[in-house]
This record gives C-alpha cells, sequence and structure tokens, in this order.
C-alpha cells in the first residue's frame, strides 16, 4: 500500500518534472507540451509546441494531390473523421487493423464495408514521418485532411482544426452498434445517439448535411424501394418519382457493389441541396427522411436551405465533432504505422 503510493508520488513528480521542462523550452521549438488549464485541442499545436511547424501544411499539400488524382476522396475522408469521432472518441481507432480475429477491430464492423480513404491516410502519415517523426498524430492527420479535403473548392479552410489529439490504441468492432446511428435509424434514435455526444439537434441536421457529397450502396436503402415493411411495400415518405429512379439504379435484389449518388442535384458540391432534396422527400436513408419527422429537426432543415446557415452551423458542429473525446498532453500515443499500435516501450 504504502510502496504504491509513493511510487505514484514519484512517477507524479517525475512527470511534473518533465512537463516543467518542456514547457520552459517551448519556446525553443522542442517538443512539448501545451499548457494545461482544461484546454485540450489548441489551434497550430504542432507549429506553437513541436518541432515540426510545417505538419499542417504537408498535410494539405498531400491533400490535395489525392484529390487532384480521385474525386472521390474528399467524401470519403469526411466520412472516415465522422465513424472515428463518434466511436471512443477522434483517435483513430478506425484506422486500426484487427489483431484478435475472435475480437475483432471497429473498421471490421458491418458499416465499414464501405469506408475508404485508408490509403490517402496512409501516403500521408508516410510523408509526415519522414519530415517528423514520431511527432503527429493519425487522429490529427485524418481530422485535418478531411477538413482540407472539403475545403478546397472554397479556397479556404471551412472549419478550424485546433490539434494536438493523440491516438488510442483500443479498437472494438462491438462499440460501433450503439454510438454509430444506422441509416435505418428513426430521429428519436438519431437524437439519441447525437446527444450521447454532446450534439445538438442543429449539430444533427447540419452534420448530415455531409451528405451533400458522396455515395451509398443500394443495400442502405432498398428496403425503402421493394419491401420497407416486409409486405413488398414501399416507404410513403420517399418521394415516389424519385423511387421509380432509384428503382433502375438499384434493381431487387440490389448488387451489393452498386452506388447512387446521395445528391443528384449537385453531385460534387458542398452546398445545401442536401436540405432542398430533403424537403422534397428525396432523402436517400431513413435516417435522412427522419430528420422531418420532428418540429424542431424540420425547422433546422427549412433554416439551413438559406444564406450562410448551414456554413456557419456546419462549421461550429465539425469542431465539436471533432473534439469528442479527444486523448491529450500525455494520454494516448503518437502512432508510428497508423494501421497499428506501437509496440510496448521497455
Ligand atoms: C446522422 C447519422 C448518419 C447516418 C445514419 C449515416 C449513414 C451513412 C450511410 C449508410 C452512408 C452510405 C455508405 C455506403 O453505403 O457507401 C453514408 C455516407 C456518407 N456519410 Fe453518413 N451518416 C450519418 C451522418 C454523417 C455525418 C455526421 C457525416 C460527416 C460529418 C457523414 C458523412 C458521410 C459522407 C461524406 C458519406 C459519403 C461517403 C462516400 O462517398 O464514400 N455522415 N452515411
Ligand atoms: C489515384 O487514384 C486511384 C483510384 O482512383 C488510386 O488507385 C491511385 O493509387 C491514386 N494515385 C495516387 C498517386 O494517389
Ligand atoms: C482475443 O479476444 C478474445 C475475446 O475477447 C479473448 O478472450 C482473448 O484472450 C483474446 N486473445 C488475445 C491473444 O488477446
Ligand atoms: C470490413 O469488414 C468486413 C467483414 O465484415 C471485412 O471483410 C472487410 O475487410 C472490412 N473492411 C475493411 C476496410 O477493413
Ligand atoms: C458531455 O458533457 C458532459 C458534461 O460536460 C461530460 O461529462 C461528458 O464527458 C461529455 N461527453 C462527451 C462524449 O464528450
Ligand atoms: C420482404 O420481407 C419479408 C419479411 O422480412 C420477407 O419474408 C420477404 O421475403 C421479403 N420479400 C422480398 C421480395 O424481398
Ligand atoms: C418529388 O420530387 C419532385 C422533383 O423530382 C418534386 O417536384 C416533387 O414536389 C416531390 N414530391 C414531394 C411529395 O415532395
Ligand atoms: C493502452 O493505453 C492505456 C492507457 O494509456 C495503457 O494503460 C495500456 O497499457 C495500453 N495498452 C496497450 C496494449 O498498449
Amino acid at each position: 500500500m504504502k510502496r504504491g503510493l509513493s511510487f505514484l508520488l514519484l512517477l507524479s513528480l517525475s512527470l511534473f518534472v518533465f512537463e516543467a521542462i518542456t514547457l520552459s523550452n517551448a519556446s525553443l521549438n522542442i517538443d512539448g507540451l501545451p499548457p494545461r488549464g482544461g484546454v485540450g485541442l489548441i489551434p497550430n499545436f504542432y507549429r506553437r509546441f513541436t518541432r515540426c511547424p510545417q505538419a499542417e501544411t504537408l498535410v494539405n499539400t498531400i491533400v490535395r494531390i489525392k484529390v487532384q488524382n480521385d474525386s472521390t476522396v474528399p467524401a470519403k475522408l469526411l466520412r472516415l473523421h465522422y465513424h472515428d469521432c463518434f466511436v471512443r472518441g477522434c483517435e483513430a481507432s478506425i484506422l486500426l487493423d484487427t489483431t484478435n480475429t475472435t475480437n475483432p477491430a471497429e473498421k471490421a464492423a458491418f458499416p465499414n464495408l464501405t469506408l475508404g480513404g485508408f490509403d490517402v491516410i496512409d501516403d500521408i502519415k508516410e510523408e509526415v514521418e519522414k519530415e517528423c517523426q514520431g511527432i503527429v498524430s493519425c487522429a490529427d492527420i485524418l481530422a485535418l485532411a478531411a477538413r482540407d479535403a472539403v475545403s478546397i473548392p472554397f479556397g479556404t479552410p471551412l472549419w478550424e482544426v485546433p490539434t494536438g489529439r493523440r491516438d488510442g490504441n483500443i479498437s472494438l468492432a462491438s462499440d460501433v452498434t450503439g454510438n454509430l446511428p444506422s441509416p435505418f435509424s428513426d430521429y428519436s434514435t438519431l437524437q439519441q445517439l447525437f446527444d450521447k455526444k454532446n450534439l445538438t439537434v442543429d449539430d444533427l441536421v447540419a452534420l448530415s448535411g455531409a451528405h451533400t457529397i458522396g455515395v451509398a450502396h443500394c443495400g442502405a436503402f432498398s428496403k425503402r424501394l421493394y419491401n420497407f415493411t416486409g409486405k413488398g411495400d414501399m416507404d410513403p415518405s420517399l418521394n415516389a418519382t424519385y423511387a421509380e429512379t432509384l428503382k433502375k439504379e438499384c434493381p431487387n435484389p440490389a448488387n451489393p457493389a452498386t452506388v447512387v449518388v446521395m445528391d443528384p442535384a449537385r453531385v460534387t458540391a458542398f452546398d445545401t441541396s442536401y436540405f432542398s432534396i430533403l424537403e422534397q422527400h428525396r432523402g436517400l436513408f431513413q435516417s435522412d427522411a427522419a430528420l422531418l419527422t420532428n418540429t424542431n429537426s424540420a425547422a433546422a432543415v427549412n433554416r439551413m436551405k438559406f444564406g450562410n446557415n448551414f456554413l456557419s452551423q456546419f462549421r461550429t458542429s465539425m469542431q465539436k465533432m471533432g473534439a469528442i473525446e479527444v486523448l491529450t498532453r500525455t494520454d494516448g500515443e503518437i502512432r508510428t504505422n497508423c494501421h497499428v499500435v506501437n509496440p510496448p516501450k521497455n
């Protein structure tokens, strides 16, 4: 008992000394810690507190190259960041591979089948490690890359990404259910799952607006076209004209590989057309349509169509989402390879 206590004391003392040294060296650009005081993430963390001031510029440069090569990259990275944050917080657990097949990793859970962009994160990480070994977390790379990819057409970052996230060492497929909403979720489920992350109805509606870009596999919505209640019927809340178009794209039974664009009005534009489509009952998923079934969320959907309302709420909501249960300071680690946790130190 006594021994345990003095060990803890020694540990916290040595942590304190470590911190004092790194802090006093902060101005000398030595890798260190931001000051204490309840702050988690900090704007320009790598420039202000590490030997890697070029980290964010480097990420940005590679993201541009990747998006130029493949226009599906922004949607993939944005969704990957969202899946990361909603399960165990934004700590790159979504990037970890399964190491124990009886206990598979997050990315092996059902909704993963359709995630992409892992290769883009790998390439960025590799370049960043070349210049700044062991300094920049996979979680920050993902948060920055998602923002940068979506922002390219705007010529300016659409939302701020304070940095200093560190990487977790646990990833469990079993954490996905109960944290990540499904495309079949109704309003009250969506609201509860967002509330669990301290996200409001306005956050839910604005963040769902991410469905203004990207694609979905037929399996995520074909039930609405063919067998909504198990009686060979259609979802009455789906626009009948649009349903006919969708049926041509997704014959029954759906080829699991077939994808459709989520916002046919303006496929690649990150804009408010998702909300206009939604009001025409052309939201693709039940979870999209569900936003019209509650007075508050329906009002928010309507509001988002006007002026800058969507982009300004999206900016706020992405910052909140990007801060969910982050690991900072001495928590977690800086993974060397985003696919695996670091080997134990001796
Ligand atoms: C509200 C709950 C949400 C549900 C139920 C949901 C569900 C889905 C589903 C089922 C897909 C299609 C996957 C496929 O079949 O390929 C999808 C795609 C996508 N989601 Fe969500 N999502 C939600 C919220 C979000 C949020 C908060 C974001 C980001 C801020 C987001 C970003 C995306 C993007 C960008 C895509 C397109 C991915 C691609 O083209 O590769 N979603 N979502
Ligand atoms: C370009 O995109 C394709 C997929 O569309 C991918 O296979 C290829 O690796 C990418 N090239 C680079 C240099 O990232
Ligand atoms: C793999 O996961 C199972 C189930 O959680 C557990 O019982 C087992 O000990 C794990 N094996 C290893 C090598 O960690
Ligand atoms: C997703 O999970 C399936 C099994 O459910 C697995 O076959 C597939 O490789 C996983 N995809 C990724 C990207 O890990
Ligand atoms: C939500 O806020 C409460 C109160 O501030 C906090 O204890 C909890 O950890 C937060 N949850 C998440 C997921 O951030
Ligand atoms: C419709 O759903 C019911 C109940 O789940 C199922 O028994 C039936 O086979 C389905 N029919 C079609 C055509 O998919
Ligand atoms: C169905 O979509 C069309 C546009 O494709 C729109 O004109 C019509 O108003 C929509 N119907 C309903 C009931 O929302
Ligand atoms: C994971 O991280 C926790 C907390 O930082 C630590 O206690 C634990 O030993 C780590 N586990 C592994 C397998 O690295």
